[in-house]
């Protein structure tokens, strides 16, 4: 089954295609704002105007022609409503010209299921850590729990807004981790996990105030330090609290070497193991829709129309899992 899955829930646009379980084609767009953060609207307006461009790219680089698609997949939410509306109505309009099925997919799980594809992983504690995302999920009665998530700030949002402040060109969290490298004094900053929560504005505030009279290399590598600490201490618990011993790390945070190095280091303390994913499904792509895509489809079959509309607010526990049985 060759299935063409659509993101748009905010920055990128992008069309993957796969094959059941072989990945054709993976095309992303992603628009970055001339200043500051987001501007939901004009991310909307970027994905309609290069839309129809990433699926003749992705159509290529598959080597297929549009009657080749046997279905298509959306990411319905959660996310920007002007994005997941673009998003939708592309997805509708394609099916329906088509004349193929359609299923709306939940990004969040999305993430996880391409991540259990690529990486092995059967039953895993998943760290998801975006710019607009951190949770920790869990496989539970049938559902993907949350079992801890950022209280304010995630971390990618975190670093990029601490990326700005120290002059480092957007987006801030891999210029952060190079000036890491090159640091070593650990400056003492606010380390807040409350059970499986965590909260980074505080800390992303007080490492701001340290450029004043810190070396910038020493506080990005003091702020990676705390925060990868919370977030592996929040995975840790999660697996003691689920009877889980695997690990995935997934979400465009997840490129990061330090924090894969140090939820390694925890694995292997607890003789658990450590997976994470190619940075190109990791952070947000079509290909992944397309995945969940295929799953939802072979399990509960097609959506219907009606019931294609975005879910903004779309919780990960909200979802039953009809596939993994
Ligand atoms: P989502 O919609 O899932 O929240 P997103 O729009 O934030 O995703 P992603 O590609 O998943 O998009 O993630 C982008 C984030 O990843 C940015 O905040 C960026 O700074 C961060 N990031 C990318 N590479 C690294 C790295 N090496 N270290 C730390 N952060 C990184
Ligand atoms: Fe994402």
């Amino acid at each position: 089954m060759i299935c063409l899955g659509i993101e748009s829930t905010a920055h990128t646009f992008g069309i993957g295609i796969m094959d059941g379980e072989e990945v054709l084609a993976n095309v992303t767009d992603m628009y970055t704002p001339s200043e500051g953060g987001i501007h939901p609207r004009e991310a909307a307006e970027h994905h309609t105007e290069v839309c129809d461009e990433v699926l003749e790219e992705a159509l290529d680089e598959a080597d297929l022609d549009r009657e080749d698609i046997d279905l298509v997949a959306f990411s319905r939410g959660p996310g920007l409503p002007p994005c997941l509306r673009t998003g939708a109505v592309f997805a509708r309009s394609l099916a329906l010209s088509l004349d193929v099925p359609i299923v709306g997919v939940n990004h969040c799980i999305a993430h996880i299921e391409i991540g259990k594809l690529k990486s092995g992983a059967e039953d895993p504690v998943t760290l998801y850590v975006s710019g607009g995302n951190t949770q920790v999920i869990a496989l539970s009665a049938g559902k993907y729990r949350v079992f801890g998530e950022v209280l304010d700030t995630p971390v990618g949002n975190a670093l990029d807004k601490f990326g700005r402040e120290a002059g480092l060109e957007h987006p801030g969290g891999p210029k952060v981790e190079r000036n890491a490298e090159q640091g070593s004094k650990y400056i003492e900053l606010p380390y807040t996990v409350k059970g499986m929560d965590m909260s980074f504005s505080g800390l992303m505030t007080e490492a701001m105030r340290k450029l004043e009279d810190e070396k910038l290399e020493d506080v990005c590598y003091s702020l990676q330090e705390t925060m990868f600490a919370m977030l592996t201490e929040a995975v840790e618990r999660a697996m003691a609290h689920a009877g889980k011993d695997e690990v995935l790390l997934t979400g465009g945070v997840a490129a990061n070497k330090r924090l894969q190095g140090m939820l390694e280091t925890m694995c292997e303390e607890r003789g658990a193991s450590f997976y994470t994913v190619p940075h190109s499904l990791a952070g947000d792509n079509g290909a992944m829709m397309a995945w969940l895509g295929v799953l939802k489809y072979r399990s509960s079959g097609e959506d219907e129309l009606e019931d294609t509309d975005f879910i903004q607010n779309w919780r990960t526990d909200d979802v039953e899992v009809t596939w993994d049985k």
